[in-house]
């Protein structure tokens, strides 16, 4: 099977292109590089002796996208890019709705027009705002939070629209909850351009002695530490969940959350990457970030019982890969 994956470079991207390529998918990358760096193609080729064919390619750019069309004959895509920093998007809403929305809509007008069926779209566990956890899929998607989140919801509605007017179409929305972790190789992982906004790239950065001191936002929620409680999944567990969405799609729209049903909070997540790696982790309790919601994890339910997709890894696991990753990356620096 021929597969696109847009932003195919970044954190998840690399890693469902060796999943996919392991199993012996035909692998097409569309990645502008706005927040991923070239070499990962090497890396993806030390990992599986192969690369997957690129095209740096914007997928707001319509003509250029579908260069790829004509040139390959695609039976599914994998839609990874986007942009993903919250505070950016309430700073700069325009951005978000252009880039996302217009990019998904390129992506939608060429499966039309080239007759691609199969559509898998990366979606957020941000699209339940403040709800009760654990999240189940059937609960209601109000208005989003932030304007990333907003264009994913607003995205997860345009696919369902299109599936509905086209019955050969098939989609698989995923709800990612907090993909951490790394290929267990140290290869290819997390490596954000700038200050990292999420809280596994910030804290690996600290123990790397690249920042002084994690802040941790907030120490007076109701969980059992008082600090935020959220689902951390594996990038791999992650990885192989899009390749099941990939095989196990029928006709017509469906959404899978992919987390492991588990909360840990920020301490915990610190303590337990201190313990497995064996290094210091110095933190300041700072004021609760605008937005953040105390507590989410998933129902994995769904697609434990329809893919047959259940997270593997352990917690531990991802502390350890996360850290190996960082640790590959700095050798990598000095070459
Ligand atoms: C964030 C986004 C979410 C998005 C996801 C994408 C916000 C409010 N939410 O999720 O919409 O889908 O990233 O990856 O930005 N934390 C610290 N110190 C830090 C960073 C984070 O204490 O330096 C805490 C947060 O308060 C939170 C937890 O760590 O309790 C996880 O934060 P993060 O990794 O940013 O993920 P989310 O906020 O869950």
């Amino acid at each position: 099977m021929i597969v696109l994956i847009t932003g195919g470079l970044g954190f998840l991207g690399s890693h469902i292109c060796v999943e996919l390529m392991d199993k012996g998918y035909q692998v097409i990358v569309a990645d502008n590089l706005s927040n991923s760096n070239i070499d990962v193609l090497d890396k993806i080729n030390l990992i599986n002796g192969k690369k997957p064919i690129f095209y740096n390619v914007d997928v707001c750019k319509a003509k250029d996208l579908e260069q790829i069309f004509t040139v390959h004959k695609i039976e599914g895509v994998i839609h990874l890019a986007g942009y993903k920093a919250v505070l950016e998007s309430v700073v700069n809403p325009l951005k978000y709705y252009n880039n996302n929305i217009t990019g998904t809509l390129n992506l939608l007008e060429l499966c039309k027009e080239y007759g691609v069926n199969r559509f898998v779209f990366s979606s957020s566990a941000t699209v339940y705002g403040d709800q009760v956890s654990p999240l189940h899929e059937n609960m209601e998607v109000k208005r989003g939070t932030n304007p990333y989140g907003e264009t994913k919801i607003m995205i997860e509605r345009i696919l369902e629209d299109y599936s509905h007017s086209n019955k050969e179409f098939g989609v698989i929305v995923l709800r990612y909850f907090n993909p951490i972790g790394a290929h267990e190789s140290g290869l290819i992982g997390e490596d954000p351009k700038g200050i990292p906004n999420n809280l596994m790239p910030y804290l690996t950065r600290v123990a790397n002695g690249e920042y002084p001191y994690l802040n941790i936002y907030g120490d007076d929620y109701n969980t059992i530490d008082g600090t935020g409680v959220r689902d951390y999944v594996h990038v791999v567990d992650i990885a192989k969940g899009h390749m099941v969405a990939m095989e196990k799609m029928k006709n017509g729209y469906d959404v899978f959350n992919l987390g492991t049903g588990r909360g840990t909070s920020v301490l915990q997540l610190v303590e337990t990457f201190k313990g497995v790696n064996n290094v210091e982790i110095p933190f300041k309790i700072v004021d609760r970030r605008p937005g953040d919601i105390a507590v989410a994890y998933a129902n994995v339910d769904k697609a434990s019982t329809l893919l047959s997709w259940k997270a593997q890894r352990t917690l531990e696991d991802m502390v350890r890969d996360s850290w190996n990753f960082q640790l590959r990356n700095n050798v990598n620096n000095l070459l």
